[in-house]
């Protein structure tokens, strides 16, 4: 550990310690979603399991709420609900990373961990130069720096970061969210034998590429995976114009499906998706599991979406993670569910078989609280069925279209809206509720609201509303939240 290495963590700790009364007296501290001891979190990195145990860091500015120089910040759990706090992994101690050690993932290979990332270096607006970084570790929890291992190839700006590397057949492959010279955002793919030594394969996917025509000028945190049968590339492009429907926040988040020819290094794909029509839903990462299964977490945050007006920010802290939800590909389109294990957090079920309710609006006994799971199966609706969520969000289904409003958060005597439109219909939902946010899965996972909310402490009251007659059932628990050590 270098000496400057040792300058930044100490002062962190002492930064979460003059802190540490303030963030924890916050009632909107959450209970089962990661969060910063104090200051910034943004995007999941290095997702893995290895040999059990699952390691999930987090890009984490210890110092602000607002973005600046990374760390990254480790928990490490074998369940996914019971955490353990690590050391932090990464500092921006070195030249090549001394404004921000920026995303990146995480694979095993010769029993040795070792993480990708972006080292930033800022210049007057915007990054300097990104380089492509390597830090390994036998114990998973005390890295090594090799420094820079990839340079930026001609024809790009010095925005080019969030490498994900994974393996195919004898060979590594890496992909790298970029910007062309002329502000086109791409996936720019690159391949090694060694992992030190990569070979610049070009584009796979961007604006110009195929049959994609502008698709905005940055694509960040690209990840490329095969799932279910088909290869699938999620990226965040930023610069899409809002769409009816669809772009409605400020960057977005989504996929490609398609098929990835690794020789050719290109990448037949579908339209873009949205992953999530929520107001907080970013940066998504994922990991292939011991079980053989795909998991993401995203941040619940989007950058410069009015970060500064999340009210967590007078009590020295922003943002979080989603719970983790597993992938999977239904021959149309991505599914996210939450991953069974959270029902270890679940008290006693409370259950109630056909409630009925018609042009009125009504509390259903038992079901109240802030952190809770809740599934509701409906059985007919007729016209318009919503959810009032502690005098704050509203959840509202009408003419194939769901609608998730909330005041905002900018100007709180206004609403703000996002909307999906379901062609088949509602069948179900199935919320997670915490203290300040609310992920909800639609019709089995097929569409997901991720949002962060800001009720009053104390308000824990749920409405559910009917025009015409909705029946419906409704399946609650109270959750007991992560355990953290
Ligand atoms: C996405 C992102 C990444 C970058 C990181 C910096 O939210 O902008 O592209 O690596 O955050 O914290």
């Amino acid at each position: 550990m270098s000496k400057q290495d040792k300058k930044l963590r100490k002062k962190v700790e002492t930064e979460i310690q003059e802190h540490k009364q303030t963030v924890e007296s916050d009632t909107y501290r959450q209970n089962y979603h990661h969060m910063p001891p104090v200051g910034l979190m943004n995007d999941p990195n290095g997702l893995i399991q290895w040999e059990g145990t699952y390691h999930l860091f987090y890009q984490w500015m210890p110092f602000d709420t607002d973005h600046g120089a990374k760390y990254w910040g480790h928990y490490t759990s074998e369940d996914l609900v019971n955490w353990k706090y690590e050391e932090i992994a990464l500092t921006p101690s070195d030249w090549y990373d001394k404004d921000g050690v920026y995303s990146g993932s995480a694979i095993v290979h010769n029993d040795q961990l070792h993480l990708f990332y972006t080292g930033n270096i800022e210049g007057e607006d915007g990054p300097e130069a990104e380089y492509q970084c390597l830090a390994v570790s036998r114990d998973g929890l005390n890295f090594e720096k090799k420094g820079v291992i990839i340079e930026t190839p001609n024809g790009y700006s010095s925005h080019f970061r969030d490498p994900k590397v994974w393996k195919k057949g004898d060979r590594w492959y890496m992909v790298v969210g970029a910007q062309t010279e002329d502000k086109q955002g791409k996936a720019v793919l690159f391949r090694s034998k060694d992992l030190y030594t990569w070979e610049h394969m070009g584009p796979i996917a961007g604006g110009h590429e195929g049959k994609l025509g502008e698709f905005g000028y940055m694509w960040e945190c690209p990840d490329l995976f095969e799932l279910d049968g088909t290869d699938v590339l999620m990226v965040c492009p930023q610069g899409l114009e809002a769409v009816e429907m669809d772009y409605a926040n400020t960057y977005q988040s989504g996929y490609f499906v398609g098929q990835w020819d690794e020789t050719a290094g290109t990448f037949q794909h579908e339209d873009f998706r949205e992953l999530d029509r929520g107001f907080e839903f970013y940066a998504p990462q994922t990991t292939r599991d011991e079980k053989g299964r795909r998991i993401l977490f995203g941040w619940m945050g989007v950058p410069d979406q009015y970060e500064q007006a999340h009210p967590t920010v007078e009590h020295g802290w922003i943002h979080c993670l989603t719970i983790p939800r597993e992938l999977k590909w239904n021959g149309k389109r991505l599914i996210q569910t939450p991953v069974p294990e959270l029902a270890h957090m679940r008290g006693p079920v409370l259950m109630h078989s056909s409630i009925t309710i018609e042009n009125d609006q009504k509390a259903v006994r038992g079901v109240q609280g802030r952190s809770m799971e809740l599934n509701i199966d409906l059985e007919s609706l007729e016209d318009m069925f919503a959810i009032e969520l502690f005098q704050y969000a509203s959840l509202s289904y009408k003419d194939h279209v769901v609608t998730l409003s909330r005041p905002h958060l900018e100007d709180r005597s206004k609403t703000e809206f996002r909307r999906v439109r379901l062609e088949e219909g509602l069948k179900d939902l199935r919320l997670f509720i915490d203290q300040s946010s609310l992920e909800i899965f639609i019709n089995g996972g097929e569409e997901v609201f991720t949002s962060r909310i800001y009720p009053q402490a104390e308000e824990e009251h749920i409405l559910f509303t009917s025009l015409g007659a909705t029946t419906f059932t409704v399946e609650k628990w109270d959750l007991k939240g992560y355990e953290y050590s």
